[in-house]
């Protein structure tokens, strides 16, 4: 929940990264997104070394939609991450920051005919084709740049994980992928196979976020095994690649339980032993993390503006941010921690609500929370805010968005700056003037 070098010292005062919060708070003001280097490398590292007990080694291919900055495509390719991306300003993004295209995974359901043109011509590699009409495109543009496109063909396997239904992806009513009943997917490895331009290198599938058993995970790799083996039958086809996707669960809440990683490795490393035909090498596995690599190395520091009890007798408090800068409570009914600097470890006493500054009703950051006695000014953090926080962060009521603040051993890195009302209107053409009869 907290990032790993979180601390409260003697005078009940936050530490992240070995700063003081007050400090960073002074430098930097609030709103602000702060990410822990020393979490995100711990989470990184775990990843790798789980996936490296497979044989031959998996890779992690981090989601970039969960955060992405420049200064994050840095530390992904310093440490030898593969990179997932669903747009061409994901990919720009990345290959600003000099990030190997042959490690980027191009993902999304609706592709442009452009954004498939940069994909290949910036050589990524591999692209995760998600309809025929997709599957079209990619071999007309491999076609028409003389390239052979490297594919891999999203699978919908039919599991239904327990989640939020707006973040559920691997059930068949879902716009993602080719269905694996009705033949749907086996016409589509048919149709790919046939392809002069497109080489099929094996199946990718998401089931869905902030999963918190590992059953699903290993059936999920099953299920493309077993498709897999199906086509070996059929056509002596084989995958090289099997990609599950992301979607591992953080914790939240003090009672969230995450999959164990190194169990969901090592139960897939059992099937894939057990269910590869003698002759072939086993496939390589992908993993696809975003969330469980950024969220619990984020926090956003407010500060309380407004304290105010209704009618009823329910307290809120309101601060600088909110939806803007954390729209999940209002999209998935997500729920939030959180600390008062000064007071972190001091009882909580006071029942409240957390409501941000924007325009809705619907603006509540945290529903219910019992914290200790929130003054006006106090500073307040939510914790866990590092994935889909920043990355789905929006200007409603045109207020600038906070910036990101990496902070490791002592020292502090702006990552991205807090946005500056000028930055809101650098996109605006001023008033000119509307055909005369109109005036
Ligand atoms: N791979 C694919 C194909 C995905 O669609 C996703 C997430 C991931 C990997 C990474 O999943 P993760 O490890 O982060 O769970 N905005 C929502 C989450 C949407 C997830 C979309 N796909 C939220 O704030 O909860």
């Amino acid at each position: 929940m907290t990032p790993d070098t979180y601390r409260v010292d003697e005078s009940h005062q936050i530490w992240i990264g070995g700063i003081r919060l007050g400090d960073l708070v002074a430098k930097y003001g609030t709103p602000l997104y702060l990410l822990d280097y020393a979490t995100i490398l711990a989470r990184i590292q775990q990843y790798q070394g789980a996936l490296s007990a497979l044989t031959p080694k998996g890779q992690a291919f981090y989601a970039g939609k969960a955060f992405l900055s420049e200064a994050m495509a840095g530390v992904l390719k310093e440490h030898n991450m593969g990179l997932d991306v669903v747009s061409g300003g994901e990919l720009y993004t990345a290959l600003r920051a000099g990030f190997n295209p042959g490690h980027i995974m191009f993902h999304g359901n609706v592709k442009t005919r452009d954004e498939i043109a940069y994909a290949l011509t910036a050589r990524v590699g591999y692209l995760v084709c998600d309809s025929f009409e997709e599957l079209d495109r990619i071999e007309s543009e491999a076609a028409r740049l003389g390239m052979i496109a490297p594919v891999l063909l999203r699978i919908t396997p039919g599991i239904e994980a327990h989640t939020h239904e707006f973040i559920r992806t691997g059930q068949f009513d879902s716009k993602f992928g080719f269905g694996l009943a009705e033949g749907i997917a086996d016409k589509a490895i048919e149709k790919t196979l046939a392809q002069p331009h497109i080489r099929l290198l094996g199946f990718h599938a998401h089931i869905g976020s902030q999963i918190l058993d590992e059953a699903p995970f290993v059936h999920n790799a099953q299920t493309l095994l077993d498709l897999g083996r199906d086509w070996y039958r059929r056509q002596g086809w084989w995958p090289e690649v099997l990609n599950i996707g992301g979607g591992f669960g953080i914790r939240y809440q003090p009672q969230d339980q995450p999959p164990q990683l190194a169990s969901v490795v090592k139960q897939i490393r059992d099937l894939i032993a057990e269910g590869t035909p003698r002759e072939v090498m086993a496939p390589k596995v992908f993993m696809e993390p975003g969330r469980s690599i950024i969220a619990e190395a984020g926090l956003t520091v407010y500060q309380v503006l407004v304290k105010k009890q209704v009618p009823g007798g329910k307290w809120y408090v309101a601060v600088d941010g909110g939806m803007g800068d954390n729209i999940r409570p209002a999209l998935y009914q997500a729920e939030y921690q959180a600390a008062i600097d000064g007071k972190a470890d001091w009882l909580p006493t006071q029942h409240v609500t957390v409501a941000g500054r924007y325009c809705e009703t619907g603006d509540v950051l945290i529903r219910e929370i019992n914290l200790p006695p929130v003054e006006v000014n106090d500073t307040l953090v939510v914790f866990a805010t590092g994935a889909y926080n920043y990355s789905m962060a929006s200007n409603y009521n045109r207020v600038p968005r906070p910036p990101v603040v990496l902070v490791d051993q002592g020292q502090d890195h702006l990552w991205i700056a807090r946005e500056s009302y000028a930055d809101l209107v650098r996109a605006d053409r001023p008033w000119t003037s509307v055909a005369w009869e109109h005036r």
